[in-house]
């Protein structure tokens, strides 16, 4: 990871690509490294954190801590954060940079709340497009002021840079409108920095990351996932958590094109090593399961209360259509650009739905596969809420070149279809690493047809 580096103006050629085989690991997870940075610094003393994910999102968290006076050495993907506990924090020089990194802003509202000193919160042009009221909100309402950019098309939303006048907090009952891991961690962070109790009840179970890591640290923090409450409760605690090592998993979201490119390549068997299992993110092994693609889960341990183990997926034949809505988009919310290439390949039509918050991703991300699919021949209907895709039943999609909008796992989605086409796939590719800097050398490894 370095967050200095600029992307490389890179761009991947793909061509029709024999079966893909061999074991591999991914890169760490990138919303548990998130949490491992932030909550490091929140430590009394040395957190050492292993598998580090090393990409720029997590570069961008790195980067702020550290202008907000948290030393931190990395060196590939270990890292030492020196925690200096909530107290410690001290004022930027200047406005933190999120980067691209929608986790970092959200998070980043919700822990400089609380904090006695003023902040600014900066994006690049797409996380500058996406809507933070949704944070400022209840974080208003807790007694932080912050101010931000109303959006010209719609003036009810709020858009980055925010400015955050952050001081004494009062704890709230908040109902969130949307299920989302990165408002919840928020009031999570403001919360464990109020007066009184915070309670967060979130109408669909997210991503339980925050939860589960901070409870290891000794937070005071309980959470039921089958009510899907949070409730944090400072009263008495010091404000430090317990330093701990810390494992990051591998990514399942980085896994997933690995997984689907070895469900949709024919004669393929790949196995992706010591990637994070944790439930609320395995709807993509779920989905493929149900398109009759044949996996196995292998659970071989524990990371800081995280699940992880191996999948192997093997090439079993065309793949059918699926529903996926409801809980299981939640649950496979990152990976239904991976996903939709698996619908696109399979026979029968396939309906995505519940999906209104890919709207408001990277991209427009609905908008970006509709388009991706299209230009590779492939029917596509988009609803406000989500789309169906008339799968090809094997047959070649069209080559051509990718638009990715800066989004990297739209770049990422139009590499792995290019893996059956005919003609070759033109892929700009410098926002990969965004996510996912090692995804073309793994894929070349396992033996895909990868050109620069
Ligand atoms: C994340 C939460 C999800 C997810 C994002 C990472 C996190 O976003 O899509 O990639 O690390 O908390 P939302 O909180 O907006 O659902």
């Amino acid at each position: 990871m370095n967050a200095d580096a600029k992307p490389s103006h890179e761009t991947l050629r793909v061509r029709r690509s024999p079966a893909l085989r061999g074991v591999c690991r991914v890169p760490g997870d990138k919303s548990i490294s998130h949490r491992a940075l932030l909550f490091g610094a929140l430590c009394r003393g040395t957190v050492d954190i292993s598998g580090l994910g090393l990409g720029g999102d997590n570069a961008s968290t790195a980067a702020a801590l550290r202008a907000l006076g948290v030393v931190i050495h990395v060196s590939g993907a270990s890292a030492t954060v020196e925690g200096i506990g909530l107290a410690g924090l001290g004022e930027a020089a200047g406005p933190l940079d999120c980067g691209n990194s929608g986790t970092t802003m959200r998070m980043f509202c919700g822990l400089l709340a609380g904090r006695p000193f003023p902040s600014t919160l900066v994006g690049d042009p797409s996380l500058s497009r996406r809507p933070m009221g949704r944070v400022a909100k209840p974080l208003r309402m807790m007694g932080a002021q912050i101010d931000g950019r109303s959006d010209p098309a719609n003036p009810d939303r709020l858009l980055p840079p925010l400015t955050i006048r952050g001081g004494q907090l009062q704890g709230i009952d908040y109902a969130l409108p949307v299920a989302s891991a990165q408002l919840k961690s928020a009031l999570v962070l403001a919360g464990l920095q109020a007066r009184g109790k915070t309670r967060i009840l979130e109408p669909g179970l997210s991503r339980d990351h925050t939860e589960r890591m901070l409870r290891f640290l000794g937070a005071p923090i309980r959470a039921n996932g089958e009510t899907r409450q949070v409730e944090v409760d400072p009263t008495g605690w010091n404000g430090e958590l317990k330093a701990m090592p810390v494992e990051v998993p591998g990514d399942l979201s980085s896994a997933a094109f690995l997984l689907v490119a070895a469900a949709v390549v024919p004669g393929s068997d790949v196995t992706v090593e010591q990637v994070g299992l944790n439930p609320t993110r395995t709807g993509v092994i779920d989905v493929l399961r149900a398109m009759s693609a044949q996996i196995e889960v292998v659970e071989t341990g524990q990371a800081m209360g995280e699940p992880t183990g191996r999948v192997r997926v093997r090439w079993a034949g065309p793949l059918r259509a699926t529903k996926i809505a409801g809980e299981l988009a939640l649950r496979s919310i990152d990976e239904i650009p991976a996903l939709a290439v698996a619908c696109a390949l399979a026979e029968g039509k396939s309906e995505l739905l519940d999906l209104g918050e890919l709207r408001v991703k990277e991209s427009d991300r609905i908008a970006c596969i509709a388009r991706e699919l299209e230009r590779a021949g492939i029917a596509v209907e988009q609803s406000p809420e989500g789309f169906t895709v008339v799968g090809s039943g094997g047959l070649p999609p069209k080559g051509g070149e990718v638009k990715p909008d800066r989004d990297h796992r739209i770049a990422m989605a139009g590499a792995v279809l290019g893996l059956l086409s005919e003609e070759e796939t033109v892929v700009p590719a410098e926002d990969i690493a965004t996510s996912f800097p090692t995804f073309a050398e793994l894929l070349q490894g396992l033996g895909a047809n990868l050109g620069r």
